[in-house]
């Protein structure tokens, strides 16, 4: 797995493509011809989820790599999903499901998607570990988790992928989860690299007032003002070097050395060609990188994830 992350460290999330509330007015057709794009540039890791329209995007993957075999094979792809399920006993049947839709006979990696809020979450990460030894499953993820319960989980079951949020407006992890895994060679993902779109231009001005974008932690009272500050130092960043915003928040990332796989999301083809080009040009310079490191300095928040999810 880990060569197939060296090689294609952009992951192309799905969440967009389950016609689902969050992301509205999204077109079947532009999500394919987005997969299809990534695929057909380099990109090698697909990240999706059960809950992206209830199984919506997993179909849609799964439909569009099975017309693409002759192409593609499917060994060459690293398939990452994500299970909803508090019960064990339900575990290998949401599994089963999730192959089904992605007409795959293994997934890659398996996550839990969100951990309980309350309750023993070990149960179910040794039943994907017992998936695991069956062969159905490649590796087992974690998402969302706070690093004490990882530092638990691990020392059971082996993990050996982390997927949080990471960008320039959420850097909550730095400080703790991501050391922690790197010292224990878990391999880091980081998701919603372009703060949901707000790091790639998208004016948080111009959302519609049922956006559910307008509830991320972001527009906080006590975030609100750094997150305007963000986007514009990436705004002049990106115009002093003629690059997209969406260029600079990505670089910015790579830059510090400390995610080994992005997964963005993407709508339209252009989209996906914008942040695979952009993570192709060169670095920022230290200057560059250094600025947007001072001006992105975590200030306090209520919450311990960008959704304001209560684990
Ligand atoms: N584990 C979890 O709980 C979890 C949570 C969230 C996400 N994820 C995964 O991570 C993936 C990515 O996260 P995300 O979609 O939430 O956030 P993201 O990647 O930060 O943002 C996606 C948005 O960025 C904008 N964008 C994309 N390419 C652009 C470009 N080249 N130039 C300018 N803007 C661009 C678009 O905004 P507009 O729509 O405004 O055009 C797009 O909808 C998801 O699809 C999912 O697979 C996992």
């Amino acid at each position: 797995m880990r060569e197939l992350i060296h090689s294609s460290p952009a992951a192309l999330g799905s969440w967009a493509f389950g016609d689902c509330a969050y992301w509205p007015d999204q077109q079947h057709e532009s999500s394919v011809q987005t997969l299809k794009t990534a695929l057909r540039s380099g990109v090698r890791h697909l990240d999706t989820a059960w809950a992206y329209g209830n199984g919506r995007a997993e179909q849609l993957i799964g439909q569009q790599l099975h017309r693409l075999r002759g192409e593609i094979p499917r060994e060459n792809i690293l398939l990452a999903t994500k299970i909803h399920s508090f019960d064990p006993h339900a575990l290998e049947r949401r599994v089963l499901e999730s192959m089904r839709r992605l007409q795959s006979p293994y997934l890659d990696i398996v996550y839990l998607h969100w951990p309980h809020t309350t309750g023993d979450i070990l149960p179910l990460y040794q039943e994907l570990f017992r998936l695991k030894e069956s062969g159905i499953i490649g590796h087992i993820g974690a998402s969302n988790v706070p690093v004490e319960s990882l530092k638990k989980i691990s020392s059971e079951v082996p993990i050996s992928i982390c997927q949080f949020s990471f960008s320039l407006l959420w850097r909550a992890e730095e400080q703790q989860l991501i050391p922690w895994c790197r010292s224990r060679g878990i391999i880091t993902a980081g998701y919603s690299p372009l703060g949901q779109g707000l790091l790639g231009g998208t004016d948080p001005e111009t959302l519609g007032q049922k956006d559910p974008r307008r509830d991320l932690v972001f527009f906080d009272p006590e975030q609100r003002h750094r997150t305007a500050e963000v986007t514009a130092a990436v705004r002049l960043v990106a115009r002093q070097s003629d690059r997209s915003m969406a260029e600079v928040a990505l670089q910015w990332i790579a830059g510090t050395g400390m995610i080994d796989s992005i997964i963005f999301g993407a709508r339209t083809p252009g989209q996906c060609t914008g942040v695979l080009d952009g993570l192709a040009h060169p670095p920022l310079s230290p200057q560059q990188q250094q600025y947007l490191t001072e001006v992105s300095h975590p200030i306090p928040s209520s919450w311990d994830n960008i959704f304001h999810h209560i684990w």
